[in-house]
Formats: structure tokens, C-alpha cells, sequence
């Protein structure tokens, strides 16, 4: 070993020991006849001393011309410090180093490698192998690490066995687009990288496996965002012979397992909401409950009265913003203002002010008197103090921009406290979801998800109407995790498949060897995904998971270090038979 202890480790009861360190030069400062090094390696900074007399000369000068980065080891004796550092795990000692060895030079690093650093984001993700050595970028794929070893001692645990699957394979139906991989030994033909595992896990159902999980790479090729990146990882699991409140029992399991061990923390209650509630409360299938500020629809009380903006509208319905009629009348005008955006694409906001002398201001004060707008302050609860905020317009539209002017005020009142957390299983979502583009329904979740028995009569009359057995976790308004019961029985699958538009010959070509499976004699089964660097991001408080993820793509979908997406060779190009593609498309 080139080390006896790591930079992160010795104490004072380490006094006068001799050690030998190695790592990077994170500093060095020259006073003279003193020089000072910090030592820098995944553990720790350690301080190294070098005095004059007490070591050789040139033993000073080398240590005064290392450079940042340069890779050194150095051997001394660990010393108590005249002025202690109390904010550094070492800081009560040092190393009065007595030999130094440079292991390795570098170049001055682009930027400084410390938690504060003068580095922009582009600049660090071009050079990530550097800002990985940042102690606070460590420190999330440590906690990462964690999440992972405690994942699987629960799964174990359990007595689920991980299994992995294939990468290259047929396209799964998830939802978004394929990535796909040209077969050069099969001309003109693609595999698709998986967006999730879920046909191979049902299959594995069908074989006997009971218990299933894997943490798994998945690929979607979606637009980006803080939450999604082209390729992510889930914690995928599917269980036989189980109904949902068990699949919901044994992950509340892992999720409160995961906080206890990681966090230290113990989870109050999962709260559970249909999916109809949320939507109708919060405008929002993945509601933020850390706060309260519910929607109430108001259009017994708003409408009716001349005001042609609400007596038009499908829908009218506000919040009450708790203490913020203190908001200035530009804080007001900024919120409109933020509402208006492309973005949110509200026409406008209507606010009252509950005054603390019980009158109301409001935007509307020409079409609604004090009595009219003390119906809407008693509709919401507001008491003087409150801030009543409005929007109108078609129902699904304007749920949308509500939800997003709630999660701003709870933002910006400081409701959303990152050390809060409050995990939400929302329930009964639809089967299918109607759609514009193709003018036919989609499967809301995935075609493999079981209708609620109660509801499949509907599925000829009111397809919209059907719930599925489908169920998502959410946590402080992230979805963190979905899954389903699904259909087992060859019957329900094919008819699902019609319900969706495929024709008898299109879903055997795409999923013939799951209906066929089926007729082995496959259990009843489900399970669920969560999407494990999400799951990071939350529980390091973090909105982006790309902190969490060691070499993330930029949200063009680039790896800037890789440079990737690249050109290929003519010769590559060739060799995948892209020219019989051209042909194809020309063909059609
Ligand atoms: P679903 O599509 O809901 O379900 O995905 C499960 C979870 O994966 C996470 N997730 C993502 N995370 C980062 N980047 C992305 N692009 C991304 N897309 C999804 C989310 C989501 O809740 N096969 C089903 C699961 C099942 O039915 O068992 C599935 O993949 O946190």
C-alpha cells in the first residue's frame, strides 16, 4: 500500500504516529520558512506541515512548488496543531511530513476543486472526472452508494431475487420513444434499449420467480428536464400471487427502511389520495402535501354575477394563500404577471385581499360587492390576513395552472421545507387517456395494467371512465415511483390491446410472446417501478438528480466530456446497413 491512513482519518489520539498519506494537492500555502499542504483524497483533507530546519531544505522547495492536483504521498508524524480548524474532521492535528514523493504531476485544473468553486456547469460536466473529486459531488454518489446497498439488503430481505435483463431488446411499450441500436448481422434491423424491464419481469412472473427486482438502467428518449434524463435507473420489482395493498405494504416498507437507514429518519402516515381527488384538489396527480393551500371550486359562488370571464369559464376555483394579504400590490402584479407566461398561459389572475378590518379588495370589486366576495372568503376558510387567488377557464387547463401557481406561493411563503417529507400514494388512476394526435386512446400506465373488476363493463361504453388497478408514490410532489396489478389473463390482454387500437395482427407481432406466455399458466401478478436517481435527488434535498447521477447528460441530452452523440464512420455507417433505411423510407 502506498498509504497507512487515508486523508479523512487521523485524530488526535493519532499523535506522534508515523503515517504515510497519499492524494491530491488541494493547497499550498508558503509562509517563509512554513509551508502548508492540504492533502486531498475521497476521506478527507489532511494537513501536512513542513518546517524549516526540523527537515532538510530542499525537502521546503519541493513542497513550495507542488502544484494543484499533482498527486503526492507523503510520510511524517502526526502532530497536535498550535491553531486548531474545528470545522475539518482532522483539524485538531497535522502531518509534519518528512518525506514527500510526487506520484504524479498535473496540469492547473479549469477550476478550483473545492465545495466553492469558480467552475460554471458547463465547464465542470466537460471536466466531471474533476468535480467528482468535490467533496460536496462525492458526497451525493456516496449517499447514492447507500441507497443502493440498503436497497438491496431490504429486497433481500424480503426475499426477492435480482435478475438481470436484456439491454437489447424489442421495443416495450412505456410511453415515450425508443432509443434504438442498428443489427449489423440482421441488415436493416433494430433492437430497442428498454424504457423499463416490464415485459421481461412479467415473464419472469410466468416462470416462477415470485419475487423479482433489479436496479436497472432504463432508457427513454423524452424531452429533459431537472427530474429526467435520457438514460436513468429504477428499482424494478414484481410479486405473484399478491393484491395491491400487499405491493403498497412492502414498499412503504423500503421507502421507510431507506430513511431509517440513510436519513435516520422515521416517516409519519403515507397518506392516500385517489387520483381524481388529486386532481380535483391540488390540479395535480403528484401533489405536494407538505402544505395545505387545497383548491376550492367556486363556481356556484363566482358565477352568474356579470363578470363574462367567470360566467364563461368551465371551471372557476382558487386558493387560499394563508397571512399573504401583506403581498404589495407589485408583488401582486408580478404574480399576474408569472401566470401569464407561456409557460402557465392564464389569461389572468383575480386575487382578494382579506383585510384585517374584515372588508375585502379585490381585482373584481366592480362585479362583486362585499357580501359576494365574503361568500368566496367563507367557501375557502379565509379569515382576514388571507390571501384568496382565482383562476378560470377550461377545467383540465386551468387545474394545471393553478397547481402551478400553488407550488410558487408554497415556494414562496416557505411551505416547502426540504427536510419535510411526506410520502402520498395516489391511487385508482385511469385505464386509458384519450389522445388528440391519434384521435384514440393510450394506456394511462402501460397496456399490461389490469382494469378494477368493477369497472371493465365500462370499457365498452365509457372507456375514459375505467380505473385501473395502478397506484404511484409520490414524495413532496415528485413521482417517485409507479406501478400496477396487472392483466394475467390472455383474454383481458387481448381485448386491452383492441381497446388501444392495435389490430389482432399488430399485437402479436409486438407482444405475441407475452399473450402466448400467458397461456403457461401465468400467476396473478404485479409490481412496481421507482426511479431510483429521483429518489436520491429527494433524499439530498436536491431538485436535479443529475448531481446524483456520476456522468449525467446535459439537457440537449449530451455528454459533454464523451462528446456524445457523435458522427460515425462511413464505414460503420456501411457496415449497419443505414442505406436499406433509406431505402425503406423512400419505399413508403
Ligand atoms: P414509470 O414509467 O412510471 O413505470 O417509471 C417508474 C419511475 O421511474 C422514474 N422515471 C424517470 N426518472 C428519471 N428520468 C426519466 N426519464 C424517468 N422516467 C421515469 C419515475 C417513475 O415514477 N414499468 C413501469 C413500472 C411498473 O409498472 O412496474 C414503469 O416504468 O420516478
Amino acid at each position: 500500500m502506498l498509504r497507512t491512513h487515508t486523508c479523512g482519518e487521523l485524530r488526535l489520539k493519532d499523535t506522534n504516529k508515523e503515517v504515510t498519506l497519499a492524494g491530491w494537492v488541494q493547497r499550498v500555502r508558503n509562509k517563509g520558512g512554513l509551508v502548508w499542504v492540504d492533502l486531498r483524497d475521497r476521506y478527507g483533507v489532511t494537513q501536512l506541515i513542513f518546517e524549516e530546519g526540523a527537515t532538510q531544505e530542499s525537502l521546503l522547495d519541493k513542497a513550495a512548488s507542488l502544484g494543484r492536483e499533482f498527486v503526492i504521498q507523503a510520510k511524517g508524524i502526526v502532530i497536535e496543531r498550535a491553531s486548531k480548524n474545528d470545522k475539518m474532521p482532522t483539524g485538531d492535528i497535522e502531518v509534519k511530513t518528512s518525506e514527500v514523493s510526487i506520484l504524479n504531476k498535473a496540469k492547473v485544473p479549469p477550476f478550483i476543486i473545492e465545495d466553492e468553486t469558480d467552475g460554471g456547469e458547463d465547464l465542470r460536466m466537460k471536466f466531471r472526472y474533476l468535480d467528482l473529486r468535490r467533496p460536496l459531488v462525492r458526497k451525493k454518489l456516496q449517499l447514492r452508494h447507500k441507497m443502493m446497498q440498503e436497497t438491496r439488503k431490504y429486497m433481500d430481505g424480503e426475499g426477492f431475487m435480482e435478475v438481470e435483463t436484456p439491454v437489447l431488446i424489442k421495443s416495450t411499450p412505456e410511453g415515450a420513444r425508443d432509443f434504438v441500436v442498428p443489427s449489423r448481422i440482421n441488415p436493416g434491423e433494430f433492437y430497442a434499449l428498454p424504457q423499463s424491464p416490464q415485459t421481461f419481469k412479467q415473464l419472469l412472473m410466468v416462470s416462477g420467480f415470485d419475487r423479482y427486482f433489479q436496479i436497472v438502467k432504463c432508457f427513454r428518449d423524452e424531452d429533459l428536464r431537472a427530474d429526467r434524463q435520457p438514460e436513468f435507473t429504477q428499482i424494478d420489482c414484481e410479486l405473484s400471487f399478491v393484491d395491491q395493498e400487499d405491493i403498497l405494504s412492502i414498499f412503504e416498507g423500503l421507502i421507510r427502511h431507506l430513511f431509517r437507514e440513510v436519513k435516520g429518519l422515521e416517516l409519519g402516515e403515507f397518506e392516500r389520495m385517489d387520483y381524481a381527488d388529486a386532481l380535483r384538489l391540488y390540479g395535480n396527480d403528484k401533489p405536494d402535501i407538505r402544505f395545505d393551500m387545497k383548491f376550492e371550486e367556486l363556481n356556484d359562488v363566482a358565477q352568474g354575477k356579470g363578470f363574462k370571464v367567470f360566467d364563461e369559464a368551465e371551471l372557476v376555483v382558487g386558493i387560499c394563500a394563508k397571512g399573504a394579504a401583506t403581498y404589495t400590490r407589485k408583488q401582486l402584479d408580478a404574480l399576474t404577471d408569472w401566470v401569464k407566461r407561456p409557460q402557465i398561459g392564464a389569461k389572468g389572475l383575480v386575487y382578494v385581499k382579506c383585510n384585517e378590518d374584515g372588508t375585502y379588495k379585490s381585482t373584481v370589486d366592480k362585479f362583486f360587492d362585499q357580501a359576494a366576495l365574503g361568500d368566496w372568503a367563507d367557501k375557502m376558510g379565509a379569515v382576514p390576513g388571507d390571501l384568496l387567488l382565482v383562476l378560470s377557464g377550461p377545467t383540465d387547463t386551468v387545474r394545471k395552472q393553478l397547481s402551478e401557481l400553488r407550488l410558487k406561493l408554497g415556494e414562496e411563503l416557505g411551505l416547502r421545507d426540504k427536510t419535510v417529507y411526506k410520502p402520498l400514494w395516489v391511487l385508482d388512476f385511469p385505464l386509458l387517456e384519450w389522445d388528440d394526435d391519434t384521435q384514440r386512446y393510450h394506456a394511462m400506465h402501460h397496456p399490461f395494467t389490469s382494469p378494477k373488476t368493477e369497472d371493465i363493463d365500462l370499457l365498452d361504453t365509457a372507456p375514459e371512465k375505467v380505473r385501473a388497478n395502478a397506484y404511484d408514490l409520490v414524495i413532496n410532489g415528485v413521482e417517485i415511483g409507479g406501478g400496477s396489478i396487472r392483466i394475467h389473463d390472455k383474454e383481458l390482454q387481448a381485448l386491452m390491446f383492441k381497446k388501444l387500437g392495435f389490430t389482432a395482427e399488430e399485437a402479436k407481432a409486438q407482444f405475441g410472446f407475452l399473450m402466448e406466455a400467458f397461456e403457461y399458466g401465468a400467476p396473478p401478478h404485479g409490481g412496481i417501478a421507482f426511479g431510483f436517481d429521483r429518489l436520491c435527488a429527494i433524499f439530498g434535498g436536491s431538485d436535479s438528480i443529475r448531481d446524483y447521477i456520476a456522468f449525467p447528460k446535459n439537457n440537449s441530452g449530451r455528454d459533454v466530456m464523451i462528446d456524445s452523440p457523435s458522427k460515425i464512420s462511413n464505414d460503420q455507417l456501411k457496415e449497419l446497413s443505414i442505406q436499406l433505411l433509406e431505402k425503406q423510407i423512400k419505399e413508403n
